[in-house]
């Protein structure tokens, strides 16, 4: 069954500590936190504070989406503050390896993920050293912008190729404008975990939105 990280962009910031509690009450797996600059996205949400004061009110896991120009020289941050799992962009200044290894030092899992742009097979020479591949199905930056059905192909060359690979416990994540319908296609295409922000936050039944992800 498909797993699910609602991405907490979409919850109420004055009511953080409630909002992640009500979506964890009602069956989400993990806490999906996405944190960008203003460098490599056009928007700027939250950080290091945010995770270090959330972890002393969650034992929820914490999927971290680094969205930021230069992830290796925070990733050690973040994992220290609270991180259970750092994933970051491929298209970022840092070295790839070098990030992952930084992550992994730590203890903690690491991901990388991959723009609407960026061909699916720039993530196969570190398949074997994630934990976690995310697919973005929207341009980073915003919460509530609609399914990119380019995404469907991504998901499965990725899939087949982790398959091939014998990689069981690898996370195929994908986040941006998922909900129950865009889900579906995309569990069928290989994802394993789901994000979704405005469609879980902005359901008037939270468990049964969280529910139709898990597919
Ligand atoms: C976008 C973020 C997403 C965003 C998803 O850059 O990475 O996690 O919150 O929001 P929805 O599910 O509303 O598209
Ligand atoms: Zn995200």
């Amino acid at each position: 069954m498909t797993k699910v990280s609602p991405s907490i962009l979409s919850a109420d910031f004055a009511n953080l500590e409630r909002d992640c509690k009500k979506v964890i009450d009602n069956g989400a797996d993990m806490l999906h936190i996405d944190v960008m600059d203003g460098v490599f996205v056009p928007n700027i949400s939250i950080g290091l504070p945010v995770v270090k004061s959330l972890r002393k009110k969650s034992d929820a896991f914490f999927d971290v989406h680094l969205m930021i120009i230069k992830p290796h020289l925070y990733v050690e941050e973040f994992c220290k503050q609270g991180a259970d799992l750092v994933s970051f962009h491929i298209e970022s200044e840092s070295d790839v390896k070098e990030t992952i290894d930084l992550i992994k030092k730590c203890g903690k899992k690491a991901g990388i993920v991959i723009k609407p742009a960026t061909a699916p097979q720039e993530v196969f020479p570190y398949l074997d050293m994630v934990d976690l591949v995310l697919v973005m199905s929207v341009e980073p930056g915003f919460g509530g912008q609609s399914f990119m059905d380019n995404a469907l192909d991504k998901l499965k060359v990725i899939s087949d190729e982790a398959k091939r690979r014998n990689l069981k416990d690898l996370y195929i994540e994908v986040d941006g404008g998922i909900n129950e319908t865009t889900g579906k296609m995309c569990a069928e295409s290989g994802a394993n975990l789901l994000v979704a922000g405005s469609y879980v936050f902005g359901s008037q039944d939270i468990k049964a939105a969280i529910d139709s992800l898990k597919i």
